[in-house]
């Protein structure tokens, strides 16, 4: 059975959608481990009360979620992933693999995972994606392992540096990364 990691940062906007993606990977017969970034694991907002969502996660996908560095940091050699997901994928987060920070249980499992060159797919959701965060998206697109999930200008004229991923593409996105492909066209 495919083992994925399927991950939340703190982009609590589309957490409903991401979870709706998770749920289609699920039914489609994938072993999921959860994980969460602290933020996404800890912060009540008004779009999500952060136990009641990480109940939810874990009652979906039948396991405990992940959201320390120290839980995060067997996901490489001794408890392999086939795939990691990142959705949503913060600009925070995005900056941060980009450039070799790991100070997150979301950064942690993309470092073990990505050091066994296993793929790694990115929902993107950010505000900043196409000014601060554009300079992270070029060097990602060019790493070795790491794919995109196609993305999308939700709201030129409101919030005109913002993309967000269409996460109704996850099972596709994901058995193109598996398959070592960018899901194409990047952006729609
Ligand atoms: C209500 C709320 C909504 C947010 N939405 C987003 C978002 O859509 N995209 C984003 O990049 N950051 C968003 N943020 C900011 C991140 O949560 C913040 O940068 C945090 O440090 C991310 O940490 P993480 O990447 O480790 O999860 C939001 C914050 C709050 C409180």
């Amino acid at each position: 059975m495919t083992r994925l990691g399927y991950c939340f940062t703190g982009s609590f906007c589309t957490f409903e959608r991401s979870f709706e993606a998770l749920r289609g990977l699920v039914n489609a017969g994938y072993d999921v481990q959860p994980i969460m970034s602290e933020n996404a694991y800890y912060t009540d907002t008004r779009f999500a009360v952060a136990e009641e969502f990480s109940h939810r996660v874990e009652e979906l996908t039948g396991r405990k979620i992940i959201h320390t560095v120290k839980d995060a940091e067997p996901l490489g050699p001794k408890n392999p992933l086939d795939l990691l997901v990142i959705a949503p994928c913060t600009g925070n987060t995005l900056a941060k693999l980009a450039r070799g920070i790991t100070d997150t249980s979301a950064t942690m499992a993309a470092k073990a995972h990505l050091r066994r060159d296993r793929p790694l797919l990115i929902a993107l959701s950010s505000n900043d994606a196409m000014s601060q965060n554009l300079s992270g998206i070029s060097m990602l697109l060019t790493r070795k392992s790491v794919y995109f999930l196609p993305m999308s200008q939700d709201d030129p004229t409101g919030k005109p540096y913002s993309l967000v991923a269409d996460f109704t593409l996850m099972r596709e996105g994901v058995l193109a990364a598996l398959s070592g492909e960018q899901l194409r066209p990047l952006f729609i």
